[in-house]
C-alpha cells in the first residue's frame, strides 16, 4: 500500500512582526468583531478581506434564534464583498474573535463551510487566497491559499 502525505505549511508570528500592510487588514478584522451579532454564542468574529484593488471588506458573524440560519463572519465577508465587486478578486483575508474575556489568544481558523467557500473564491478569481489568522499571543499566515487547509477538497472539477 502506498502513502500520502499532505503538507500543510503556516508561518507562526507575532502582531508586531507582521508587515503594514497585513497589519492593516488584522486591523480591520479585529476591529470587525465589535460589530458581531452573536447573541447566542457570544463569540464574535470579524474577518476582513483585501480585493485585488486594495479595498478592504469587513464582515462578522450573524447569528439567528433558528441556529443554522445564521452565518460566520468569513462567509459573511466574502458573500458581501462578491456581491459588491463581482469583478475584484479576493487576494487576502483575516480572522479575529474575541468573546466576554477579550480577543482570543489564539488564532481562529475557520470552519469546514467556510474553507469550501474560501475554495470556490480562489477557484472563481483564479488566485490563492492568503490567509491571517490573529491571535493575541500569536499569527497564522497561510501564504499558499486554502489548499493547505483543506487537502483532497471537492470543486467543481469533479463535476465535468
Ligand atoms: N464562527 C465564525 O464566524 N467563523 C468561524 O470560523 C468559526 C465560527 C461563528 C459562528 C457562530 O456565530 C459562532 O462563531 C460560534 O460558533
Amino acid at each position: 500500500m502506498k502513502e500520502m502525505v499532505l503538507q500543510t505549511r503556516v508561518k507562526v508570528c507575532g502582531y508586531d512582526e507582521l508587515t503594514p500592510s497585513d497589519k492593516e487588514v488584522v486591523d480591520a478584522a479585529r476591529s470587525a468583531t465589535k460589530n458581531s451579532y452573536a447573541v447566542y454564542s457570544q463569540f464574535n468574529v470579524g474577518a476582513a478581506v483585501v480585493l485585488d484593488d486594495g479595498t478592504i471588506i469587513c464582515g462578522t458573524n450573524q447569528e439567528n434564534a433558528a441556529y443554522p440560519s445564521g452565518l460566520c463572519a468569513e462567509r459573511t465577508t466574502i458573500f458581501w464583498a462578491n456581491s459588491q465587486y463581482p469583478d475584484k478578486a479576493v487576494k487576502v483575508l483575516a480572522i479575529a474573535a474575541r468573546t466576554a474575556q477579550g480577543e482570543l489568544n489564539v488564532p481562529i481558523p475557520p470552519c469546514g463551510a467556510c474553507r469550501q467557500v474560501i475554495l470556490e473564491t480562489e477557484k472563481r478569481y483564479n488566485t490563492p487566497i492568503r490567509i491571517i489568522l490573529y491571535g493575541t499571543k500569536e499569527c497564522y499566515i497561510i501564504e499558499d491559499g486554502i489548499k493547505a487547509l483543506l487537502p483532497l477538497s471537492f470543486d467543481a472539477g469533479f463535476l465535468e
